[in-house]
């Protein structure tokens, strides 16, 4: 398939070049090499897509009925589902992602659609019995409009999940992709429009985070916005919000703990904890960056896990590896900076994956890396990675498991894998995560199961029903009538 070298916003339905004629070049991760271009907006072609944004809200978006509106939505993911071999090499090109993992999303992304679409007209308000002779309402309406910064691990996946919910709650959306992920953003708002999103309801401007991501965030017209990303520029995000007071979802890093006790399925478990950390790199939020492990079994599983991840081949995502390369040259560096200073402190490398054979110079891969014993402390074992370094940590106790896996900034997600049902829902308790998966663990997809983070993880969640009722307030209408 070859895939166009042009890229432009889609702003009020037209497809725009930035004002200035600036652009970003698009550079493919698993060779190095540029093969298009994205526009470089800024808060001109913001402030443009946030007009038409409102234009739609107020004009004909606005007025669709919420069936109407599930029903185009509905259309698109069906568009989505008959397009997806072009999405799938889009975002395998685009993010270096296996194609494998690309068609997931592709189809996530159309689930997401299918999904909203489908709760479009089920979002119900309540009424509550009051005072004698009066009926009040407490109404969903939408916030209006509506902005979505998201990243570039998951451009597909994220596009779906938050532009699906804000349509279908009846809000009107301006998208700003990653720059190093635009895409499939882009071709999915063509493709939008196509299903029969009115123009300007569904708006995409790309452009650096610095530039058109702070504009965006800045911007008076901007009723909610939701952010997925880096603990850092989320705070700027949620900051920017604050003075424009408009709520804001945050849904940040994790360093989350896959608890393993001496009782588990190890046959099981293994190869869950290892797809959990190097699926898509490890460029996940979810992703299971620690293993905690119960001392009888530690040697075990160990050995287990060693022997997956010395088999495990790195290259270039059109290959479909178990592991492409990571997005960047930025992100590259960081990840193995963070691994040899672990090794410099004395952190074993237990082993590695290698690269293929035959795979381009210029690629940012990084191997495949399991460390331990990872003294539960140690920087490796409490910062964000954010690659394919899984951090092996051994306990002794149920207590110690859930203090150290508590024992981190974050709260996103954690795996708890035992045959015994009351230490499960014990730990399930205890631990501090918005989702707790025993005997499993749900990285990505989970388009119906409530998302977000607890502590630096972030605030409000996403995906689900609460998803959609987040892209809502509530508006209380009180009657006397005698
Ligand atoms: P980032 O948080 O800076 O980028 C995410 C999005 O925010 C991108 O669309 C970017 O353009 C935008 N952005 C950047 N600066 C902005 C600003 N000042 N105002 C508004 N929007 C802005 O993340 P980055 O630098 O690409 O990656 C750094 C680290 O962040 C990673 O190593 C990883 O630890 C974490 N991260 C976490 C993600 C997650 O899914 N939770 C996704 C991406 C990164
Ligand atoms: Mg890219």
């Amino acid at each position: 398939m070859t895939i166009p070298s042009l890229y432009s916003n889609i702003i009020g339905g037209e497809r725009l070049q930035a004002r200035t004629g600036d652009t970003i070049e698009v550079l493919d991760p698993s060779d190095g090499q540029a093969f298009a271009t994205i526009p470089r907006s800024g808060a001109a072609e913001v402030d443009e897509a946030v007009r038409a944004a409102h234009a739609a809200f107020r004009g004909p978006w606005g007025r669709l009925t919420a069936t109407e509106r599930g029903r185009v939505l509905t259309r698109l993911a069906e568009l989505i589902r008959a397009n997806h071999e072009e999405l799938a090499a889009l975002e395998c090109r685009d993010t270096g992602k296996p194609l494998a993992q690309a068609k997931v999303d592709i189809q996530a992304c159309a689930r997401y659609f299918e999904y909203y679409g489908g709760a479009a007209d089920k979002l119900h308000g309540e009424t509550i019995p009051y005072a004698a002779g009066s009926t009040v309402m407490a109404i969903r309406v939408p916030h209006g409009v509506t902005g979505h910064i998201i990243p570039w691990n998951y451009p597909a996946q994220i596009f779906g999940r938050s532009a699906g919910a804000s349509l279908a709650a009846g809000n009107a959306c301006v998208v700003k992709p990653a720059e190093d992920a635009c895409l499939t953003p882009v071709r999915l708002a063509q493709l939008a429009l196509e299903a029969g999103v009115l123009p300007g309801a569904l708006n995409v401007v790309c452009g650096l985070g610095s530039e058109a991501g702070a504009a965006l965030t800045a911007h008076p017209g901007i009723a909610h916005i939701s952010f997925t990303g880096s603990t850092e520029t989320g705070a700027l995000v949620a900051e920017a919000a604050a003075r424009r007071h408009s709520p804001a979802t945050l849904e940040l890093g994790g360093k989350s703990p896959q608890i393993v006790f001496a009782d588990a399925d190890l046959e099981r478990a293994v190869p869950v904890i290892v797809n959990a950390i190097i699926q898509n790199a490890g460029q996940t939020c979810t992703a299971g960056s620690r293993v905690l492990i119960e001392r009888p079994v530690y040697e075990r599983v160990m050995q287990m896990l060693a022997e997956r991840f010395t088999a495990l081949r790195v290259g270039p995502g059109g290959r479909d590896l178990d592991c492409g390369p990571v997005i960047n040259r930025k992100q590259r560096l960081k990840i193995q900076a963070m691994v040899d200073a672990a090794a410099a402190d004395g952190v074993r490398i237990a082993a590695q994956g290698r690269l293929a054979d035959g795979a381009p110079e210029g690629g940012h891969y990084v191997m495949p890396t399991l460390l331990g014993e990872v003294p539960a402390d140690h920087i490796i074992a409490q910062q964000e990675v954010f690659g394919p370094v899984l951090a092996a940590i051994v306990f002794d106790t149920e207590e110690e498991a859930v203090e150290i896996a508590n024992g981190t900034d974050y709260g996103l997600t954690a795996g708890v894998w035992t045959e015994n049902g009351g230490r499960q829902l014990r730990v399930a308790h205890a631990v501090e995560a918005g989702q707790v998966f025993i005997n499993n663990y749900g990285a990505g997809g989970g388009i119906e199961l409530p998302f977000g983070g607890m502590k630096h993880s972030g605030y409000g969640r996403e995906k689900a029903f609460e998803g959609l009722r987040g892209f809502t307030t509530v508006k209380t209408i009180a009657i006397q009538h005698g």
